[in-house]
C-alpha cells in the first residue's frame, strides 16, 4: 500500500507511488513529520566510551515517546482551558470541552501501561548505563511540571524536596517564564471551580438546591436516628445511634461554611463552597438533559486524578524493582521514598469530586425539581433551542431570572 503522504522519496524505506496528495507540495511522510530530528535523537552515552548497552535504546525511546504525549497533553489542557476562560460556552464549545478531556485521559491509559515495556529491562541491565545519566532524571521533565501546574497541583501540596522542582531552568529564563506562567495562570481546577460556582439551580434567591438539600439531609438523619433508637438490644442501639450522630457531624462539615473553610485551607478541601455544591448538584441531577455533559465532565476529571496515580503508583513500582527503596535518584530525591509519597491524595486535583460521594443521599430524600427547574434543565444540548445555545454555565445567568418566565413556559414537565 503507498504511503499516504509520500511522494516516492521517502528514506526511512516506504515505497511509494508518487502520486499521493503532498506531492505536489513537496511534503512526503519523512519531511512532514520531522523524521530527520526524531529518528537522530537518540543518542546512546554507552557507546561513546566503551560498549554499547542494548537497553539503553529503549530506555532513551521510552523517555521521548512520554515527552511527546506529555505535549499533546498540555496541548489538549490548554485548549480546554482557553475554552473555560471565555464569558460564555455555547453547546458546541462545551462538546469540545469533553471531547478533548477525554483525549486526555485515553492518552493518560495508554501511558500507564506504557511502563511495561521499560519493566522488560532488568536491574543489572540498567546499572550497566545508570552512570552514564549523570544527574539527569524525569525530576527535571519540564513538561511534567507544566502538566501538573496547568491541572492544577498547587506548591504548598507537593512533598518537599532538596531543591525545587524549578532548579534545574534558573539559568533558562525562557523555560522559567513557562514554568512561572503555568503556576500563575488559572489552572483548569480553578477554571472549573468558577464554572461550577454557575451552576443553574444553586442561587438562594431561585430554585436554591442548598436549603432543600439541608431540608433533605435533615429528614434523612431523623428517619435513620427513629430507626436506631427503636433497636431492641442496648448496646446496638447505642452504637447506630452514635453512628448517625457521626454522620450528622460530617454533614455540618459541608453545611457550616467556617468547617468546609478551615478544611480547605488545611488542604483536606480544595474548591470553594458554592463550587462544591454546584459540583453536588450535578451529581444529583445529572439524568436531566442540561446536566448530562457536565457530570461526563465531572467523571472525566476524575478520570485524569485517577490515571495520573495509577502512572505514580507503576512509576515507584519500577524505581523498586531498578534501584531498590534505600538509593537517592539521579536527580538528587531520596528516590523511592519520596516518589512513594507521591502517589496521595494530595496530588489529586480534583479531590473535592472524590468526596462528593460522602454526601449523597438514598434517592428517596433527593428534593424534586420544582417545575421551573426542570423545565430549565430539560433543555437537550442537542435540541437547538435558542435557550440550549447559552449554555447552561452562562457566566452571571441564574435561574431565579428566568423561573418565573421557565413556570409559565410550556415544557416537557411531567
Ligand atoms: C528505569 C526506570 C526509571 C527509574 C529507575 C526512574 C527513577 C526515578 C527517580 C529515582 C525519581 C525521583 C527523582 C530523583 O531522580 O531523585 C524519578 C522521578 C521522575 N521520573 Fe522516573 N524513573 C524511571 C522511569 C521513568 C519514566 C519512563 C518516566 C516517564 C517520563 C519517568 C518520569 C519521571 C518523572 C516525571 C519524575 C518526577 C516525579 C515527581 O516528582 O512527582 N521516569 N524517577
Amino acid at each position: 500500500m503507498a504511503c499516504p503522504i509520500g511522494n516516492g522519496a521517502c528514506p526511512a524505506g516506504g515505497q511509494s507511488n508518487g502520486e499521493a496528495a503532498g506531492a505536489e507540495k513537496g511534503e512526503n511522510y519523512w519531511t512532514y513529520l520531522h523524521l530527520d530530528k526524531i529518528l537522530s535523537a537518540q543518542a546512546l552515552k554507552s557507546g561513546a566510551a566503551g560498549a554499547v548497552v542494548h537497553d539503553e535504546h529503549l530506555f532513551i525511546i521510552v523517555h521521548q515517546a512520554y515527552e511527546l504525549w506529555f505535549k499533546q497533553i498540555i496541548y489538549e489542557i490548554d485548549s480546554v482551558r482557553q475554552l473555560f476562560m471565555t464569558e460564555k460556552l455555547n453547546e458546541r464549545r462545551m462538546l469540545d470541552i469533553i471531547k478533548q478531556t477525554n483525549r486526555v485521559v485515553l492518552i493518560l491509559k495508554l501511558l500507564v501501561g506504557q511502563i511495561e515495556i521499560l519493566e522488560t529491562m532488568t536491574p543489572l541491565d540498567f546499572l550497566d548505563f545508570r552512570d552514564h545519566l549523570s544527574t539527569a532524571s524525569g525530576f527535571q521533565s519540564l513538561q511534567f511540571r507544566l502538566l501538573e501546574n496547568k491541572l492544577g497541583l498547587k506548591k504548598e501540596c507537593r512533598v518537599k524536596t532538596k531543591s525545587d522542582y524549578s532548579a534545574p531552568y534558573h539559568d533558562h529564563p525562557e523555560l522559567m517564564e513557562q514554568i512561572r506562567d503555568s503556576e500563575e495562570q488559572p489552572s483548569l481546577a480553578a477554571l472549573v471551580e468558577r464554572w461550577l460556582e454557575r451552576t443553574p439551580g444553586i442561587s438562594a434567591k431561585g430554585f436554591n438546591f442548598w436549603d432543600r438539600f439541608q431540608g433533605a439531609v435533615k429528614a434523612m438523619l431523623n428517619d435513620e436516628l427513629k430507626a436506631a433508637q427503636a433497636v431492641a438490644n442496648e448496646a446496638q442501639r447505642k452504637e447506630e445511634v452514635e453512628a448517625v450522630n457521626r454522620r450528622s457531624v460530617l454533614f455540618d462539615s459541608i453545611f457550616d461554611v467556617k468547617l468546609h473553610d478551615a478544611l480547605r485551607a488545611r488542604g483536606e478541601r480544595r474548591w470553594s463552597h458554592v463550587a462544591f455544591q454546584g459540583a453536588l448538584m450535578i451529581s444529583f441531577y445529572r439524568m436531566e438533559p442540561r446536566f448530562n455533559q457536565p457530570y461526563q465532565l465531572i467523571n472525566l476529571l476524575m478520570d485524569i486524578d485517577e490515571l495520573l496515580i495509577k502512572w505514580r503508583n507503576n512509576h515507584v513500582q519500577i524505581v523498586q524493582r531498578m534501584i531498590g527503596s534505600q538509593q537517592v535518584g539521579t536527580g538528587g530525591s531520596s528516590g523511592y521514598q519520596y516518589l512513594r509519597a507521591t502517589v496521595s491524595d494530595r496530588y489529586k486535583v480534583f479531590l473535592d469530586l472524590f468526596n462528593l460521594s460522602t454526601f449523597l443521599i438514598p434517592r428517596q430524600y433527593v428534593p424534586p425539581l420544582s417545575r421551573a427547574m426542570q423545565f430549565r434543565l430539560s433543555h437537550s444540548i442537542s435540541m437547538g433551542t435558542s435557550e440550549a445555545h447559552e449554555f447552561l454555565c452562562d457566566a452571571g445567568r441564574d435561574d431565579d431570572s428566568s423561573s418565573e418566565e421557565a413556570e409559565s413556559a410550556p415544557g416537557p414537565v411531567s
